[in-house]
């Protein structure tokens, strides 16, 4: 058998009178107008703790979507017990029973359920009809149809055997469970990572992100009615303490996938190593963490394309993508003539309420999230370092808006320059044309991060210069781009350094990561 080659999602444009217009508004209306209780899903059955959580919509806060029950360890050990059972035929499933699961969750994913989707990652996580067409929708579809066939090709690599024996290798998925802890700020990654090691043969427990249960949940009910065996993959929302902890100290951890904050990666790192000599196995340990993500321009830039760069790359889903540019090296020559088309493009955007579907920015993920991001705009405000330039203004009142916001500073290494802040802010230092060398070099050094990053120069001899000088610096690198919209299949994602283990999302070099073989030799 081969899985055919696949070809990318179409994104679909949602323009007035498109009948997906019509099917996503009305469901949009649907999820607004019920509340819903969201149980665990552990092998199958529906289980309510009783310990909940209301889900609001965070840009309309007084708007409950529903009700999430939260797992315990109790729950967490019921659920390694499931996965487990069903790691039994799951594994041993001949592996194009596996792959049809996941063409079908795609095959249903682009069509039938793509306006649920799309429409709980629009109410759950406040975005924009295009953010989510790209995430929920396209993206998505694409990693079940690309780990299919990377998972197929994979399977093929066989070593050399000379006359007299037969050399084989059996590829067979990692002994024990996954944990798949997944942020808020992609349903894809979401959807990816406890589905990634899954096409392998491996089975799961699943947290996501407690700002995201909704969207999560709904995935859950997809696999469901594409026909994923029970057990395969168990959904145990809450806390990361009560879920966490029990999940990483079972000597049956197989692996864990993971993406999230610097802070919870390096904790659950440490957890895993204080136990890893009741593991059977040292576990897998993949994960994508946080990023300071740059722009960084050349005075022989293409302006406009810069200032388009700029704007997406920073304020597209409020900044909250891990990509999301947050920094920025403007050179003095070409600096006036930025500022002014940047400054008049951004007082242009439109942000609000996700149904009015002309607003290009809308509402970050929670009240923790808009404290933490503000607090960094009033630093600004009151330092003697730093001008605001655009936006600088926040509302709570009905949900959390905050404004395009960016911050010019004389400070290389101000606090907005370092620190990933994870919301619509921009802090940009404008260069000396000729201190381009230690302007890169303190572009290389400023964060511990190496996640995204993009250069803008026309100049060839510039781009190879900088690209050199930024090696490091990011796992994904663009040139005369923005650093976001990694597509699965034509830019594996991922960063090194602070950032990551650099698994690459969307690449056979992650699908790999969930196998472990054994090395047959056959003597004649
Ligand atoms: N695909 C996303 C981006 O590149 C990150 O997951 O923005």
């Amino acid at each position: 058998f081969k899985v055919p080659q696949p070809v990318n999602e179409p994104v679909k444009s949602y323009k007035p009178g498109s009948p997906e217009r019509e099917e996503l508004k009305k469901k949009l209306a649907e999820l607004k107008s019920k509340q819903i209780e969201i149980p665990l899903i552990i092998g199958g059955e529906e289980i309510k703790t009783g310990n909940t959580e209301e889900i609001r919509i965070p840009h309309n806060h007084s708007h409950v979507l529903g009700v999430y029950h939260k797992a315990g360890k109790k729950e967490v050990e019921m659920a390694i017990d499931a996965a487990l059972e069903a790691r039994k035929q799951w594994s041993a499933m001949p592996w194009e029973h596996r792959v049809s699961v996941f063409l079908k969750i795609a095959e249903l994913l682009s069509g039938p359920w793509r306006a649920t989707i799309n429409a709980a990652t629009m109410l759950g996580q406040s975005k924009t009809v295009h953010q989510a067409e790209i995430d929920s929708a396209a993206e998505l579809v694409d990693f079940y149809r690309f780990n299919s066939y990377y998972m197929a090709e994979l399977m093929k690599d066989q070593p050399i055997s000379p006359t007299g024996m037969w050399n084989r290798i059996e590829y067979r998925p990692l002994e024990g469970y996954i944990f798949a802890v997944t942020p808020f700020n992609f349903t894809s990654i979401a959807g990816n990572l406890p589905t990634a090691p899954a096409i392998v043969g491996n089975v799961s427990l699943w947290k996501p992100a407690s700002s995201a249960v909704y969207s999560a949940y709904w995935l859950m009910k997809l696999f469901e009615e594409a026909g994923l065996p029970k057990g395969v993959i168990n959904f145990v929302p809450g806390s990361g303490g009560q879920v966490g902890t029990p999940a990483m100290t079972n000597p049956n951890l197989a692996g864990i996938h993971f993406t999230g904050s610097t802070e919870v990666f390096q904790n659950m790192w440490k957890l895993i190593s204080d136990n890893l000599k009741n593991m059977k196995n040292y576990p897998r340990i993949v994960g994508e963490t946080g990023g300071k993500d740059f722009i960084f321009a050349h005075n022989s830039a293409d302006v406009d394309a810069l200032v388009v760069a700029a704007l997406r790359g920073a304020f597209e889903y409020q900044g909250q993508k891990c990509s999301a540019a947050s920094r920025m090296y403007v050179p003095k020559s070409i600096w006036k003539e930025f500022k002014e088309k940047y400054v008049n493009e951004v007082s242009k955007i439109k942000m609000g309420d996700v149904e009015d579907f002309t607003n290009f920015m809308s509402a970050v993920i929670d009240k923790g999230a808009f404290e933490t991001i503000t607090g960094y705009i009033k630093y600004a405000k009151e330092s003697k370092e730093a001008e605001i330039i655009t936006g600088g203004n926040f509302d709570d009142s009905k949900g959390y808006f905050i404004e395009p916001t960016t911050i010019v500073t004389t400070n290389p290494k101000f606090k907005t320059m370092q620190e990933e802040i994870f919301g619509p802010v921009l802090t940009i230092y404008v260069y000396d044309d000729n201190k381009l060398d230690e302007t890169l070099q303190l572009c290389d050094e400023t964060s511990p991060y190496g996640l995204t990053g993009a250069i803008f120069a026309q100049d060839r001899k510039a781009i190879v210069k900088m690209s050199d000088a930024l090696r490091n610096a990011a796992g994904n690198f663009y040139i005369n781009d923005k650093p976001t919209g990694a597509v699965v299949g034509q830019q594996p994602f991922g960063g090194g350094r602070a950032s990551g283990t650099n698994d690459k999302a969307g690449s056979a070099m992650n699908i790999l990561r969930w196998m472990t073989a054994r090395t047959i030799k056959e003597t004649f």
